[in-house]
């Protein structure tokens, strides 16, 4: 009887991929969606809204002229985009203007109210001047106007005396109408 051969199985190719590790990173709420910042921790978030995620509507400009034109909202509150760093902004949520709008693309009532009072010049201010108002409205649903001129959001091109009537319109439920 001839003896029975030993079956050699064919060895495995070398694989020329290499498995990547899970990559630590800062996971971020902004205007509904999630993203993982795997960059430099100490960036500041206006960079990363306006360089990364393409979110121009945030402005910057209050370091250097108290504008306030790079506010967003941070879970509720209106804080500076180019004074927090990315390493404090896991599992927090941030709006920004372009948040504000409806799913349907429809203007907030505030965006409203600001069209509504001609309250928009050239258009650098208002995105800051729309996230400090509401942030003001929610903790005074009435302002005034020295309410109003204690934010820290200024107009180079004088609409002031409007952003004051659009607040208030928007505050009288009165956005939209004639
Ligand atoms: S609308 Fe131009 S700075 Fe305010």
């Amino acid at each position: 009887m001839a003896p029975v051969q030993a079956q050699v199985l064919p060895t495995s190719p070398q694989s020329s991929i290499t498995p990547e590790k899970v990559r630590d990173g800062i996971d971020l709420q902004i205007n509904g969606e999630h993203y993982l910042h795997t960059g430099d921790p100490q960036m500041p978030l206006l960079w990363y809204l306006r360089d990364v995620l393409r979110l121009t509507g945030t402005k910057y400009g209050s370091e250097h002229d108290g504008s306030g034109a790079d506010l967003i909202l941070l879970d509720g509150k209106a804080v500076s985009a180019i004074a927090v760093p990315m390493a404090k902004l896991s599992g927090r949520q941030i709006t920004t203007v372009e948040g504000l709008a409806a799913n349907d693309g429809g203007l907030h009532p505030l965006q409203q109210a600001f069209i509504d009072e001609d309250a928009i010049g050239c258009g650098y201010c208002t995105p800051g001047w729309l996230i400090a108002a509401l942030d003001l409205l929610k903790r005074k649903p009435h302002p005034d106007d020295t309410d109003i001129d204690q934010l820290p959001n200024r107009c180079r091109c004088g609409c002031q005396t409007r952003v004051r009537r659009a607040i208030k319109r928007f505050a009288a439920g009165k956005a939209g109408q004639p």
